[in-house]
């Protein structure tokens, strides 16, 4: 084909295909087949491919994926995202009412909608594109996700219509509906993964994926609820919403606007009752101030606006008989006990087993096997025992003891002081426990090992293969080779066997191979020390620059540190006095993974800024481009001259050149000012 009229149908392509997505995802009213659809969308990929100068940067395409994300940059919120203040009572909303009234006087109009059981996120729009999508994080700054939102394909990567403000954040909330949620968990049961626990636990697992393509296939939805921006054109959150609507954006069909409490009182009634009707999670609804002008008036608390109030649904609850109690040991050594029950229906679905927390709720309740006991779900799948209804209790029944010994390894269990859960303090071999130390050690934050994700330790530790991290260093092609998994395929309803090929075993040697090169803050990390997340690893790293150095100090040293305190100090000196752990860590030292600083990073004030790439342009407030740039790099971050997409930030100051602000903008390079990027060193 001739570049001008591939360039022609490429456009044409997009165009229409923009359309179609807008009335199959957000209208849901497709005009073409499904097999038409799929049909522009190929050409529009063979295009683009043939032609990549033609592909537009916000192509629908985009919508299927592909982009690998290495790491989440942390982005600071232009608006924060704050909470909303939670009531269960009627009477909570009246309070709230006179609140209101109080400060704005009589006439108040009220915005009702849907409490979207999901997760939060920013999106940013700038001259009508999709720029930026952010989680919510700590409210301040939160992951930036933007390969992974744009697959979601009711949201438009550009707008339509007129009359969208130039540049505008806008928040809602990402969805699983539930059909796709127990797909998704019929799969990795088929995989022999655990399931999900829910449909928000899903949607907040896929949004931090790595593979944009796999976040694609998982059917994520998204509802927005927030317009914010400089001098909005609009009078009233719900005309701003209307407006959204009427860019593409997908916006609650059942928002209304109330005049009373009554007529809020009646809402609600109706969607504790339809909710379960609907194809997503809600947990309750929001209640708005609708006028920006009595917004304001009301403002915000630390957490919350005051113009807003979140009533949460009760959870429904019904009686069944307690036919039995299992234990379940966690990664931790936590042993929890769970209720066997009658199957009984419970808000839409059969519920047969119920969690029961821990030893303390078992004899507060004085809950005993044969009980009848009233079951709640909250927006878990596991349901909670509330009570036990002792007017239905057998004589005979005999009061319940709580297990003394590991189920799994038989150890005696402990308690520490003022600690609810008894555990299994035999963390070295006690099966659930090791697994779950390797699982933390592969994970993405720590040595990031991700072919050996989804359950392939699992397997390993059952072959034996694998029984500590160390043992990883230890593989080799000949022990992999052919060791097998045994499944219960539930479409065959028999067991199945795959084996580990060629292919699987040489990607878990590269990642095993790679993680060498994982600097030493998170292998701190990975080791799995209680109580040293992320963070505090982080801190410790860079305070004694080396593992022997962390091994030699003693609780003084540690305790100078900013934000470690005893609990954290004390479990760093238990972990480290324990021999194992230094054999352990020994045989890593042995496999050459890193245990000091890098001699480049001793000199760093934090690595914040690691991996990241900015541009400084135009003259700053409050300090120097030198002394910006030197920051930049005392922080772990990498200065260049001139904008590529390999950029993350163009960090901007007054007077900047108008060439470098628009090659950001066309390359959908986030642009921050002074004050963010202060933010991002916190
Ligand atoms: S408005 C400034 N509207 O609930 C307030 N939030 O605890 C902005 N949520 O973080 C939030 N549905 O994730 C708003 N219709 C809705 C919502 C909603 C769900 C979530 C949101 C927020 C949390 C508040």
């Amino acid at each position: 084909m001739d570049a001008g009229l591939a360039k022609q149908r490429i456009a044409q392509l997009s165009d229409e295909i923009r359309k179609h997505n807008h009335n199959y995802y957000v209208l849901s009213q497709p005009t073409i087949s499904d097999y038409d659809f799929d049909m522009l969308l190929e050409e529009l990929i063979r295009l683009e491919s043939l032609f990549p100068e033609f592909r537009e940067a916000d192509s629908p395409t985009q919508h299927v994926g592909g982009e690998i994300t290495k790491e989440f940059r942390q982005v600071v919120h232009q608006y924060p995202m704050f909470s909303l203040g939670n009531t269960y009572s009627e009477n909570d909303i009246r309070d709230f009412e006179e609140r209101v009234q109080k400060i704005i006087g009589k006439d108040v109009e009220y915005v009702c909608e849907l409490k979207f059981d999901g997760v939060a996120i920013s999106l940013t729009y700038h001259n009508g594109r999709l720029i930026q999508a952010v989680t919510r994080g700590d409210g301040v700054q939160g992951d930036d996700v933007t390969q992974n939102i744009r697959t979601i394909k009711s949201i438009p990567l550009r707008l339509q219509g007129t009359g969208y403000p130039p540049h505008f954040d806008i928040k809602g909330e990402i969805i699983l509906p539930r059909a796709s949620f127990e797909n998704i968990n019929q799969q990795r049961i088929e995989d022999g993964e655990e399931p999900f626990a829910n449909p928000r636990n899903t949607v907040s697992g896929t949004i931090k994926m790595l593979d944009s393509a796999e976040v694609a296939k998982r059917n994520l939805d998204c509802y927005l609820y927030y317009l914010q921006g400089e001098n909005l054109p609009f009078q009233t959150h719900y005309d701003s919403l209307m407006a959204a609507r009427s860019w593409g954006f997908k916006i609650s069909e059942y928002i209304v606007r109330c005049k009373t409490v009554d007529d809020i009182f009646d809402y609600l009634k109706m969607w504790d009752h339809e909710r379960h009707n609907l194809p997503f999670d809600t947990d309750g609804i929001v209640i708005k101030v609708n006028a920006f002008k009595q917004q304001d008036l009301l403002g915000f608390t630390a957490k919350s606006p005051r113009w807003a109030i979140a009533y949460k649904f009760k959870a429904e609850r019904v009686s069944t008989r307690l036919t039995s109690i299992d234990f379940q040991v966690g990664r931790t050594g936590t042993v929890t006990p769970v209720a066997n029950l009658e199957p009984v229906l419970l808000a839409g679905t059969i519920v047969k087993r119920a969690t029961l927390h821990n030893a303390d709720i078992i004899s507060f309740h004085d809950i005993r096997v044969g009980d009848m006991v009233f079951v709640e779900k909250g927006g878990e799948i596991i349901p909670k025992i509330i009570s036990v209804d002792l007017s239905q209790r057998p004589p005979e029944l005999n009061q319940f003891h709580f297990i003394t010994h590991c189920p799994e390894c038989g150890t005696l269990l402990q308690r520490q002081e003022n600690e609810a859960a008894w555990y299994c303090p035999n963390e070295t071999s006690c099966p659930p426990q090791i697994k779950g130390k390797l699982e933390h050690f592969i994970s993405r934050k720590a040595m990031n090992i991700d072919s050996l994700g989804e359950g392939k330790v699992e397997i390993l530790y059952d072959n034996k293969l694998v029984l500590n991290i160390a043992d990883l260093y230890d593989l080799t092609y000949e022990k992999l080779i052919g060791i097998e998994k045994i499944y219960f395929s539930t479409d065959e309803k028999k067991e199945k066997r795959i084996s580990f090929r060629e292919k699987t075993v040489s990607n878990i040697l590269k990642g095993i191979n790679a993680s060498r090169d994982i600097p030493f803050e998170r292998v701190l990390y990975a080791l799995g020390i209680r109580f040293v997340g992320e963070t505090v690893a982080k801190k410790l790293a860079f305070h004694f620059g080396s593992v022997d150095a962390l091994i030699n100090a003693n609780k003084e040293h540690l305790l100078e540190i900013e934000e470690i305190g005893e609990k954290i100090a004390e479990s760093v000196l238990k972990y480290f006095a324990n021999s194992e752990s230094l054999e352990l860590i020994q045989r890593l030292k042995t496999a050459r993974l890193r245990f000091e600083i890098e001699a480049a990073a001793k000199t760093l004030k934090s690595n914040n800024l690691e991996g990241m790439t900015f541009v400084v342009s135009g003259v700053f407030e409050q300090f120097s481009r030198d002394e910006l740039k030197k920051t930049i790099e005392e922080h772990g971050g990498k200065n260049i001259g001139s904008i590529s997409s390999r950029t993350s930030y163009l960090l901007a100051g007054n007077n900047m050149g108008p060439e470098k602000r628009k090659k950001a903008e066309k390359l959908n390079i986030p642009i921050i000012s002074e004050e963010s990027f202060l933010q991002m060193l916190k």
